[in-house]
């Protein structure tokens, strides 16, 4: 009988052509938003491979209804909407996607910092409501980035290519991490405490996981840390940043401005964020470039590919199930 996999949301081709070539029998929904928790608990039970997104929530519920499941690939790196000692204690290997979106979501936290600190959607709204009436000396005047200091928040893959690219802008970066970033290093940046990078930082970006430890790293205390004209991005995960206190930050003018790819309670946003001019807003984009989708959705189809072959994927983040 053909191993059964589930796909919760439309993927890029590439990952059902790998699912069918293997011999696997696919049911892959065709919806561009999540599944609906009833449809997802329903159509897992016959399971034996999980195509997961990061608004599935993955927990003891859902593995209790899944009793064939022998293998979860998430289709992000982030992989805080699944609880992993759960599927752990049930032997369940979990793979997600890294290294291939490094560089998209390293180009897309630049796109946010050069949006903010150039106030380029402002710029946008204020043409397109006619209210550009010419040239003007101090008209949405912005950070200077050439010789200012970006803060990088968590120096792991994208975190350090984020880093690198400052070069191109002249800018000096300071870094906070657990360990050393060589790269970062090489570059002449400089590893900091978070209380020195935040009044130290022009720009501070965060590119960390959410984790029990970095939920709400970022609250009023350390908002206030910052410079008033600074400005803060984050392409990591939402709750990373504790959303209301920014909210009223941005609107006391305790920071200059936000670039956000991600949200607390994504997809819904904090009351007040919309309103504020100061903030540039994505809806998640940070891996969307084609290629880099294609890649994250090969790479999760053939993990689970292997998984049920009785192959060892590389990208296992709980290695302990298959040892
Ligand atoms: C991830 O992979 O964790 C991103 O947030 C989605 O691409």
């Amino acid at each position: 009988m053909p191993h059964h996999v589930l796909v919760t949301m439309r993927t890029p081709d590439c990952a059902l052509e790998v699912l069918r070539r293997a011999g696997v029998a696919v049911d892959a929904s065709d919806r561009t938003e999540p599944m609906p928790r009833a449809e997802l608990l329903r159509r897992v039970a016959v399971c034996d491979g999980l195509a997961c997104m990061l608004a599935d929530r993955i927990d003891p519920e859902l593995l209790e209804s899944a009793p064939r499941l022998k293998a979860i690939a998430n289709f992000a790196v982030g992989i805080d909407n699944i609880d992993l000692a759960a599927a752990t204690a049930r032997g369940i290997p979990v793979t997600n996607t890294p290294g291939v979106l490094t560089e998209a979501t390293a180009e897309l936290a630049w796109a946010l910092i050069l949006a903010a600190a150039r106030r380029v959607v402002e710029g946008d709204r204020l043409v397109r409501r006619g209210a550009f009436t010419g040239w003007a000396p101090t008209l949405l005047r912005g950070l200077h980035l050439g010789g200012a200091t970006l803060g990088i928040i968590g120096a792991g893959r994208i975190g350090t290519a984020t880093g690198l690219r400052a070069g191109a802008f002249g800018m000096r970066v300071v870094y906070f991490n657990r360990r050393r970033s060589e790269p970062l290093d090489e570059r002449g940046a400089h590893r900091v405490e978070l209380d020195e990078l935040l009044p130290a930082a022009d720009v501070v970006s965060i590119h960390l996981p959410l984790t029990d430890e970095t939920r709400h790293l970022i609250g009023a205390r350390e908002l206030a840390l910052m410079k008033p004209t600074a400005i803060l991005v984050n392409t990591g995960r939402g709750a990373i940043i504790d959303e209301a206190a920014l909210v009223e930050a941005l609107r006391a003018g305790r920071i200059a401005g936000a670039g956000l790819d991600v949200y607390e309670h994504e997809p819904a946003l904090t009351p007040g964020l919309t309103e504020l001019e100061n903030v540039v807003l994505l809806p998640h984009l940070g891996s969307a470039t084609v290629a880099t989708r294609d890649r994250m959705a090969t790479m999760a189809a053939e993990s689970l590919v292997a998984i049920l072959d009785g192959r060892r994927p590389e990208n296992l983040v709980n290695p302990d199930v298959l040892d």
